[in-house]
């Protein structure tokens, strides 16, 4: 394992999380994960990641990591009141704080990250609760997470962060124009969370790959459509340049995302031993410049035939009839998609994903075709006319290019 040293502290370039314990890849025993957490010390890990609303995580990490208290960092999050509202506030996050103290077991927290944005909440309200708490000795540092860049650059000018979280892999890069540059202007260093592309990266998963009811990947639009055929191509790439270096398609994926400037630890989050122990191969060595701007070249192309492919698969699902197996997930997809293609802002598409995200358990068919239907007469028009600038040149309406 090899180490970064960021603004004075010693990191472990590989990193790991706790989103898995909470069953969010699927029902898993936490008790399993001790060994894991242990094992992962052993091999040199020194950072640990994990939230107040990823179930048990904190006491399972907490209870790993007891005995090594003194070598390792924990990070934990904080921003949602029970029941899921976020939740920023100087009294959510101080009680927060305590009760994620004591169910991690530990008198400080070396990173305390806001998780959601809570629109409610003035940002200098937020930092002023966190600035107290470091005062205070219960946490060392703070950093953010999941905002739009708006809200990124409110905290960067008004608080003390130390780091920023995002979603960084081959199969997901948004960030990287989004608030990695709002980052590095700032001297802040970035936490790559997901580095695997969820399993993507892996080589385990195909395109026939079925998740389980209770694997957030079966609603995740990553792993839908066109994102899933992309995200499988990539992962076709990451392995050709491994077999050139011995190294695994998911170790080729994790020196990738430990090749961009200012991250300062790459977290993944497997649960068996054997993947821990082929993830942390990720780090010790480097991909060769050349190798990476030819990935980069190839990354653009598939940028391209992506956008391509998923407009014209968001027209066919809004002109079409909602199939009642497949309408919700189709809808999250249309979202998502949506907005990623800068198709429409986040505030114009949350109304929508509220709506259906209460369905989630009981996916009514009416109630899903009048979402559907709500969603044609907004947001058609504007993909048709995306679709009409993607023609080739000649068979554009306007004919343009
Ligand atoms: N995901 C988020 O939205 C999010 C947000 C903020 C922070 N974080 C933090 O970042 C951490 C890392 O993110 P993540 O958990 O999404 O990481 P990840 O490693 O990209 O994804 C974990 C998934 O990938 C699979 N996987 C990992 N390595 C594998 C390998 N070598 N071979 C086959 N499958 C493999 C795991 O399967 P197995 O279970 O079979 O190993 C698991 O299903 C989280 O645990 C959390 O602490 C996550």
């Amino acid at each position: 394992m090899e180490y970064r040293t960021y603004r004075g502290e010693r990191l472990s370039e590989v990193g790991l999380g706790c989103y898995g314990v909470g069953g969010a890849y699927g029902a898993k025993d936490p008790d399993q994960f001790v060994g894991l957490f242990r094992r992962a010390v052993e091999l040199g890990v020194t950072f640990f990641d994990t939230a107040d609303v990823y179930g048990p995580g904190e006491q399972v990490l907490g209870r790993a990591l007891a005995p090594f208290r003194d070598r390792v960092w924990i990070a934990t999050k904080v921003g949602a009141s029970e029941g899921g509202k976020p939740d920023c506030s100087r009294a959510h996050i101080v009680a927060a704080c305590e009760q994620s103290l004591r169910r991690l077991g530990v008198e400080q927290i070396d990173l305390y990250q806001i998780h959601f944005d809570d629109p409610q909440t003035p940002v200098a309200e937020t930092v002023g609760a966190l600035d107290e708490l470091a005062a205070a000795g219960k946490i060392r540092y703070y950093g953010v997470g999941h905002l739009s860049p708006g809200r990124v650059a409110e905290y960067l000018v008004a608080g003390h962060v130390f780091s920023m979280l995002i979603e960084l892999s081959a199969v997901a890069r948004g960030a990287l124009e989004r608030t990695a540059p709002l980052c590095r202007a700032h001297g802040v260093g970035l936490i790559a969370f997901s580095v695997t592309g969820r399993g993507l990266l892996t080589g385990a998963i195909g395109p026939d790959t079925a998740f389980g009811a209770d694997d957030i990947r079966r609603l995740d639009p990553l792993f839908q459509r066109a994102r899933r055929a992309s995200g499988l191509r990539i992962a076709g790439e990451m392995r050709k340049l491994g077999e050139r270096y011995g190294k695994s398609p998911v170790q080729v994926a994790i020196a990738w995302v430990l090749a961009h400037p200012n991250v300062v630890c790459a977290l993944t989050g497997p649960s068996t031993v054997v993947h821990l122990e082929e993830n942390l191969g990720g780090s010790g060595w480097t991909i060769h410049a050349d190798d990476l701007a030819a990935l980069d070249c190839l990354l653009k192309a598939e940028d391209e035939r992506l956008r391509r492919e998923q407009v014209a698969e968001l027209c066919a699902i809004l002109e079409g009839e909602p199939l009642p197996e497949q309408a919700f997930t189709d809808l999250v997809y249309v979202l998502e998609t949506l907005v990623e293609l800068g198709l429409a802002e986040e505030q114009q598409v949350m109304p929508a994903f509220r709506q259906l995200w209460v369905l989630r358990a009981d996916p009514d068919p009416t109630e899903l075709a009048r979402i559907h239907a709500g969603l044609q007469e907004q947001f058609l028009p504007v993909v048709k006319d995306r679709s009409s600038d993607d023609s080739p040149p000649g068979r554009s309406q306007r004919g343009r290019r």
